[in-house]
């Protein structure tokens, strides 16, 4: 039985009523909607809207159907959506009295409200699957103290670090995306219920009440605004694209550094794939499934904002359309964290790959120059001193590390016999004990940082 039945005389068209339907998505939307019209019911009672036999009947069926649903005995099916399907079970189980459930409340101001508390409880799921990846990459940050790699720029070998460095720099990015999780969940924490269709109600409700009853901070302050606005679903969606560009930027370093060509990590097999021709192939599927899926996330970013642009207030039905992407978009951000947290967990680091790759190349070149500048020589000459010797080692096939002091000495007086410890890619990374720098001290520092800044994320 629709709703809103009484105004028509004939039933609406079947491809009309699958295309307007909206219970095959928003079904998910069941515990919300159960849990939001008990507390108005109880709030409906205790201001004397409908007495108190009445509110308690209505709490009452509300609640079995609650657990119907849970113990799988019934099945949510037959109606417009999840609001019909409730409020018409509600009615068949109670009788009239149900009936009495949507004084002083809208459909309007019910979806918004299911829908906040919805997003709200998925924000939760994100920023756990975000402390765990955090802790993945500090834990794994601390297994690489004892390792140096190359750091790059334009990826080409730049200078060498620590390789915890590395770690800790995903585990900054993800910082920020659970701090912006969190400050989004303290905008999102404001009530529509009781915002009616658009203008508010002429009964005596207690709004109070209710935002208490469903933990949220306070009811929205403006009814038209409580009923249209899904800034939440966009900022939702905002801060998932934002999560999953940190992840595929992670796959793409993971894809890169397990190549064969690099060689410092080691893709656990359980989170690798093989190909059905090339018996020797270790596909990196699973990073690059992650790469691959940011794009579909950012696409729910762009659907939310571009349904809401037009939209005159305040309800209008394009705002059906929030649910499908954000239901997406969850699904995506929340199993690509947990998987991208047990593939870190699981990952080795190949020490000795990554040392001679961070020694190779001439990767310490900037600490021979800065050795000279720091005998006196201005920082421009030293720059132009090491160029000609990196030169000289390329036309001689050379490195760093075999030349000998004499050698050194023949491009500048100032070199001493502890150049050629200098060039050892281990102290170039151990020498970078600036705040925020590469060197294991400083990298440990960091660790302890970011595990402090996280802990505040402790309930
Ligand atoms: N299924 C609708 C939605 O998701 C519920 C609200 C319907 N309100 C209305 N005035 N038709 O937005």
């Amino acid at each position: 039985m629709k709703l809103w039945q009484g105004r028509f005389e004939e039933p609406t068209a079947k491809d009309a009523d699958d295309f307007n339907d909206s219970l095959p998505f928003d079904k998910k939307l069941w515990r919300e909607d159960i849990t939001a019209s008990v507390a108005h019911a109880r709030m409906l009672g205790k201001c004397g809207i409908i007495s108190a036999e009445e509110s308690d009947g209505i709490c009452g069926g509300l609640e079995a159907i609650y657990a119907d649903i849970e113990a799988g005995n019934i099945e949510i099916k037959d109606a417009e959506d999840i609001h019909s399907f409730v409020e018409n079970e509600l009615v068949a189980r109670i009788g009239d009295t149900g009936k009495k459930l949507h004084t002083a409340r809208s459909r309007n101001d019910q979806v918004a409200t299911d829908f906040r508390m919805y997003v709200r409880r998925s924000n939760d799921d994100v920023m756990a699957a975000l402390k765990e990846i955090i802790t993945s990459l500090t834990d794994k940050a601390e297994s690489g103290l004892k390792y140096v790699m190359p750091g790059y720029t334009h990826l080409r070998k730049a200078q060498p670090m620590c390789a915890g460095h590395f770690f800790n720099a995903y585990a900054e990015m993800f910082m920020r995306d659970l701090d912006r999780f969190a400050a989004a969940r303290k905008r999102m924490n404001v009530m529509p219920l009781g915002s009616g269709a658009l203008a508010g109600t002429s009964y005596p409700i207690d709004r109070n009440m209710t935002a208490t009853l469903l933990d949220f901070d306070r009811p929205c302050e403006n009814s038209l605004d409580g009923v249209s606005d899904r800034d939440f679903v966009a900022e939702y969606a905002f801060n998932a694209s934002m999560a999953m560009m940190h992840l595929s930027r992670l796959c793409e370093d993971i894809i890169l550094y397990s190549a064969e060509e690099f060689g410092y990590f080691e893709i656990p097999d359980a989170y690798s794939t093989g190909s059905s021709i090339m018996p020797q192939k270790k596909n990196p599927d699973i990073p690059e499934l992650m790469r691959g899926k940011t794009g579909r996330v950012y696409g729910h970013l762009m659907a939310i904002l571009t349904t809401l642009k037009g939209i005159p207030l305040a309800y209008d039905k394009d705002l059906q359309e929030d649910k499908e992407g954000f239901f997406d978009a969850e699904k995506q951000i929340i199993s690509c964290l947990k998987i991208m947290a047990e593939l870190i967990d699981n990952m080795q680091l190949r020490g000795n790959r990554m040392k001679k790759a961070a020694e190779g190349d001439f990767a310490c070149a900037t600490d021979v120059a800065d050795y000279l500048a720091k005998k006196g020589v201005p920082f421009r000459t030293a720059h132009e001193v090491t160029g000609r010797i990196v030169r000289w080692c390329i036309a001689e096939n050379r490195t760093l590390q075999n030349m000998a002091i004499e050698e050194f000495q023949s491009f500048d007086e100032h070199f001493d016999i502890d150049i050629c410890e200098t060039v050892r890619a281990k102290n170039c990374a151990e020498a970078r004990t600036s705040y925020g720098g590469a060197s294991p001290k400083s990298v440990k520092e960091n660790i302890r940082s970011l595990k402090k800044r996280l802990a505040r994320y402790d309930d």
